[in-house]
């Protein structure tokens, strides 16, 4: 007996890959400090706990709706109002993590063989896309344009296939934003090639300079945009599993019944936590983005005094993606030397699209003694190459 023939192309994730060296060498006894995952080291606001545990003691135990329970989706279309991005309840779906949102959302939107525009560096879109049936073209993003994307790279790329462009912004890995006229060009050429945008905004609480701009917000976007977001990173809520898409009603329809005939629903009493997260206080949010700010600064400014590593200061998100331009070594090879070495665990750039080599990503969503001590660790290990 064979796998299906599309397995041969499904990438498998780079970062759970590292991780899992990682965890073996810490099982050995090595003390590694981990900077691979895109992990909160922050425990999820006890506000957001105690719904979860009220809602399980008054026996909120059972299926859901497909789609979420209607006090989430409505809670969810008024935050997304106050954020200027027009949504209705009946245009929400809640998904057990935005990555299963962005995967009812390429299943419902494409047809086998449709083209998907994914710029790189990029987070893990590839197999999402590639188990849709459809087909990744990729876009190159650099560090000397601060990795935003250019609508003449997005044009050169169009053809006839082309039915989806995605955006990551904050951007994993590169911690790039964009700002509204960056965005408003994009958005006009979506309308001119009709094409869907989805905008995985799942770091958009995290922006340490400037304003988050959504491109679900600018004219004429509501009808083709697939906004994308989650729990995960602005709540600290990765083990909970919860997250969203916005779209069009039409679509949103389609992409329920990619969620029955795959989870059925998300989990219920994580909905009941997710309404109290989004109506509750939201000071805990603006807290770990103060101290993530501060660690960005650190971390930014640690690396750039090592020879070898140039980082830009990402403006968002919570990772440093420093070129390693300067040490002539593979990205890969580097991750490895500096987690035996060092006892450091970070993403080679190869992981992050076929532009991403020449870059490691380092998670900073980790304490900063820990970001200290692998910076000193860091720079020992590379004078020694
Ligand atoms: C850009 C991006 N989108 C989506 C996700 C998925 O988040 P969730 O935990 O909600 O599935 C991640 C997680 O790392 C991410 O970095």
């Amino acid at each position: 007996m064979r796998p299906a023939r599309r397995m041969a192309t499904m990438p498998q994730s780079g970062t759970l890959r590292m991780l899992d060296v990682a965890k073996r060498l810490e099982r050995e006894g090595r003390d590694i400090i981990h900077m691979e995952v895109g992990e909160p080291d922050f425990d999820t606001p006890e506000h957001i706990k105690r719904a979860a545990e009220e809602a399980l003691a008054r026996g909120v135990t059972k299926y859901t709706p497909s789609a979420g329970t209607p006090e989430l989706r409505e809670a969810i279309a008024e935050h997304l109002t106050t954020k200027g991005i027009p949504a209705a309840p009946k245009e929400v779906l809640v998904t057990p993590g935005a990555k299963h949102a962005i995967f009812c959302a390429m299943a419902a939107a494409l047809d086998p063989s449709d083209e998907v525009l994914i710029p790189s560096p990029c987070w893990t879109y590839e197999g999402i896309a590639l188990t849709a049936g459809a087909k990744p073209t990729y876009i190159e993003m650099t560090q000397a344009d601060e990795f935003r994307l250019k609508v003449g790279d997005v044009q050169e790329k169009l053809t006839q296939r082309t039915r989806m462009l995605v955006l990551n912004y904050p951007n994993n890995p590169t911690g790039a934003t964009m700002t509204k006229d960056d965005l408003s060009a994009l958005a006009d050429l979506a309308a001119d090639h009709e094409l869907w945008v989805l905008s995985d905004e799942i770091y958009d609480c995290l922006v340490y300079d400037g304003k988050h701009a959504s491109i679900a917000s600018l004219p004429g976007m509501h009808e083709r945009t697939i906004y994308i977001n989650g729990f995960s990173k602005a709540y600290a809520m990765t083990g909970w599993r919860l997250g969203y898409a916005a779209a069009p009603a039409e679509l949103t329809a389609e992409m329920v019944k990619i969620q029955q005939a795959s989870t059925s629903c998300p989990t219920s009493f994580v909905q009941a936590a997710g309404v109290a997260a989004l109506r509750g206080p939201q000071d805990c949010v603006e807290r770990m983005r103060e101290e993530y700010h501060r660690r960005r600064d650190v971390i930014v400014e640690g690396l750039n005094s090592i020879d070898g590593f140039e980082c830009v200061k990402p403006k968002g998100a919570f990772y440093a993606f420093p070129s390693i331009g300067g040490l002539e070594i593979k990205s890969l090879e580097l991750c490895e030397y500096l987690l035996r070495e060092a006892g450091v665990a970070a993403v080679p750039g190869s992981e992050f699209g076929p532009y991403g080599e020449g870059h490691v990503r380092f998670s900073y969503a980790t304490s900063m003694e820990k970001i200290e001590r692998a910076l000193e660790r860091i720079e020992t290990a590379v004078a020694r190459l």
